[in-house]
């Protein structure tokens, strides 16, 4: 209630008294982190998140995350396994509400209308095998149904993926990490999509050495990107999600081999008020490494 109030010192007092009772109440550390951040008491913010880490084995509530978005830790490689999965379990439900009608969530839709073009200029009109990877609600899927004979959904949350299967769009559903995913499928999927998921998964080249070799030769790959212009290749930012240097994201694609066929900058949605611009990618797997 005083958070909700704005009283964020009052907040944080509060809940150091509720810890000094229970002590390894991780939930309880979390928020404490959360109220010393916003009350600007960023030591207090580290303290409380570094006693959250301790407690929390798995890393469900990204104390690492938080304590790398403050200056005091590593951001660390890949995905954040265990605190996506566990965002987007509580998040399932309200999900597609949320970012369709409130935040104007434009990635499928615009990924869609890109691939579209560029498989008519490839002269391929339907697709044999596609993994949509980070399916979530399947609002990707949707938009390519029609063009894809065998559509599998790939997504770390199986809250995510029972919202999904409700829908039926996909042919196979599968709960698995993208990496760990596409190492066990090799030359398979003539697309690839990831709508609003590399921005979890930190640095561009590790997810790029998995995808391209899930590719056939002459496949797609279509995706998004939150973008910054910065030297960096990638951040952590506030909101815990990643963003991308643009040219550092050219350089990762054609050092994975791929050629690029369309390199957009758009707004993907909007952030507490703000619009949140990235980049919509679409790359070929060329049918030889001579191929361009
Ligand atoms: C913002 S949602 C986007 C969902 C869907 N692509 C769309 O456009 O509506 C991100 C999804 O990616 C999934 N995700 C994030 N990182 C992942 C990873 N490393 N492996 C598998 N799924 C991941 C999350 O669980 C979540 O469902």
């Amino acid at each position: 209630m005083l958070a909700e109030g704005g009283d964020h010192v009052a907040a944080a007092d509060l809940m150091s008294q509720a810890l000094d009772l229970a002590p390894d109440w991780a939930a309880g550390w979390d928020l404490l982190g959360g109220y010393h951040d916003k009350a600007g008491n960023v030591a207090g913010a580290i303290s409380a998140w570094r006693h959250l880490e301790a407690l929390d084995d798995e890393g469900v509530f990204g104390a690492r995350l938080k304590l790398a978005v403050h200056g005091a830790g590593a951001i660390g490689e890949g995905t954040a396994v265990s605190y996506v999965e566990a965002l987007f379990d509580q998040y399932a439900t309200q999900f597609e509400n949320a970012l369709v009608n409130k935040l104007e969530y434009q990635v499928p839709d615009l990924l869609d209308a890109l691939l579209e073009q560029e498989a008519a200029r490839f002269g391929i009109a339907r697709f044999d095998v596609a993994f949509d990877l980070g399916c979530g609600t399947g609002l990707m899927g949707q938009r390519l149904r029609d063009r894809v004979e065998h559509l599998e959904g790939i997504d770390l949350s199986a809250a995510m993926i029972a919202e999904t299967a409700r829908k039926g769009v996909y042919d196979r559903l599968e709960k698995a990490e993208l990496v760990a995913f596409l190492k066990r499928h090799v030359a398979e999927a003539d697309l690839v999509t990831a709508a609003d998921v590399f921005i979890y998964c930190g640095a561009l080249p590790p997810v790029l050495d998995a995808v391209v070799p899930a590719m056939r030769p002459g496949g797609l790959l279509a995706f998004s990107l939150e973008a910054h212009e910065g030297e960096e290749p990638v951040f952590l930012r506030a909101s815990l999600r990643y963003a991308h240097g643009v040219e550092a994201a050219r350089q990762a694609l054609i050092d994975a081999g791929l050629e690029i066929l369309r390199f957009e900058s758009a707004t993907l949605r909007q952030d507490r008020g703000m619009p949140i611009s990235g980049l919509l990618i679409v790359a070929r797997r060329p049918l030889l490494l001579t191929d361009y």
